[in-house]
């Protein structure tokens, strides 16, 4: 008896001491992700995609580890302070494109995922255009979730009405239309924190120089200096003179809610403004109907341009949870997933399969311009250039938004251009 009773102490005991080494190391059935999508318009379609995740793999904990921010400007820097310690996230929301390959690829911080892209068939329902994005040396890196557009226009129907304003085509006509706005009081054009000043500025870059011109800048064949350059920094510099005064500490959501409420007339911000301006209050958006309380068109001179960015998920190498990722990654790439985090977040599927008829007005107009239009990629959302590259721009543009200075900007840009290039 007192045997027995000794026995089952020391089974207890061993269990307890088992659970208690379980507790102290991740539990197989976790998945960490890691992106910035905290805000409105973003967190209600990371809702939606987790829904599925939680259908398809109950018994797997989703540990949200999503930093406040647009365009991960916080997320980033936390991710690489995390990536620098060992301690990475089992899998993390990054671009495809140069953000990617010349950066997590370049520094081997993610898995190839080929078997996966085998096993779900993914070759043949993502368009062709992306893989070469996200691949390297025949190995594929990340598991694309959408089709973000940046180059749109966001504009107030009700007030371009009242002020007898039509929606400008190219720059002139544009800051033209600022003098009328202007004049009644209004915000032309409405402009956050320093990353949508970017945005701003390779959207200019763009209407200005073409896609031809806008994409040789990014492959090399371009001349950073050239006289058409210049221009169309003069062009930015001139439109910045019509933005809030107060940008710098405003969120995106901020200055698209200026458009809304019929404070300013434009806003220039990639579709995750969509899912913000169409989304549920409920979910922390502001419910507005598309084409009554929104408007939306190229910015001027970039009309048959789809200059475009892809949210993807990558697989830590050394992930403590590599099977909770692969669980996570399936969800992102499958047509379930797709279906319910695009229409929520403002954006279409990568995945070509989906059912168009789950999107607004707005993201039905996304989809027939990807089909057509001339595809570019984004600088501030991390397609055309590594890191490096891009964190050179940005220190360069936060001087010149202080001091205005063409000359040195441009020539700022030649130099990293030279230094930094892909
Ligand atoms: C982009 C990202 C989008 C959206 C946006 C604003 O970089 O690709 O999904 O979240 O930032 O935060």
């Amino acid at each position: 008896m007192v045997r027995k009773v000794f026995l089952a102490v020391a089974i207890l005991s061993g269990a307890l001491l088992l659970g208690a080494c379980a507790g102290a190391q991740p539990a197989a059935d976790q998945v960490e992700i890691f992106s910035w999508w905290t805000g409105g318009g973003e967190a209600a379609g990371l809702e939606a995609m987790l829904g599925v995740f939680a259908n398809d793999f109950p018994n797997v904990e989703f540990i949200n580890s999503a930093v406040a921010g647009g365009a991960g400007t916080n997320a980033r820097a936390v991710l690489a302070s995390r990536l620098q310690a060992g301690d990475p996230p089992d899998s993390w929301q990054a671009h495809a494109g140069q953000e990617i390959i010349g950066t997590y690829v370049a520094a081997n911080q993610i898995e190839p995922l080929n078997s996966l892209f085998d096993e779900e068939g993914w070759i043949d329902v993502m368009p062709e255009t992306l893989i070469p994005l996200i691949s390297k040396d025949g190995n594929i890196y990340s598991v694309p979730v959408n089709i973000h557009r940046a180059n749109v226009m966001w504009t107030n129907p009700a007030l371009l009405a009242e002020l007898g304003v039509a929606v400008p085509t190219n720059w002139d006509e544009f800051l033209a239309a600022c003098e009328t706005i202007e004049a009644a009081g209004k915000i032309c054009l409405s402009m956050g924190e320093q990353w949508t000043a970017m945005h701003l500025m390779e959207v200019v870059l763009l209407g200005q120089l073409g896609p031809d011109g806008y994409s040789a800048l990014w492959d090399g064949t371009g001349d950073w200096g050239s006289a058409d350059v210049t221009a169309a920094l003069e062009t930015y510099t001139q439109v910045l003179q019509h933005v809030n005064s107060d940008a710098s500490g405003l969120t995106w959501q901020d200055a698209s809610q200026l458009v809304a409420n019929g404070d300013a007339a434009f806003n220039i911000m990639g579709d995750w403004a969509d899912g913000y301006f169409s989304g549920t209050t409920a979910g922390g958006n502001l419910g507005l109907v598309p084409g009554e309380g929104y408007g939306w068109a190229p910015p001027p001179g970039t009309d048959g341009t789809f200059q475009f960015l892809s949210d993807s998920f990558t697989l830590a190498k050394n992930a403590p949870h590599a099977q909770g990722a692969l669980d996570w990654l399936k969800v992102a790439g499958s047509k379930a997933g797709q279906e319910a985090f695009n229409p929520v977040k403002g954006s279409i599927c990568a995945r070509t399969d989906c059912d168009k008829s789950l999107f607004n007005a707005y993201l039905q107009t996304a989809m027939a311009d990807w089909s057509t239009d001339t595809v570019v990629g984004s600088l501030t959302h991390g397609v055309t250039a590594n890191d490096t590259w891009k964190n050179e721009i940005n220190t360069a543009l936060g001087l010149f938004l202080t001091n205005s200075d063409v000359a040195a900007f441009q020539a700022a840009l030649v130099s990293a251009a030279s230094t930094y290039g892909n």
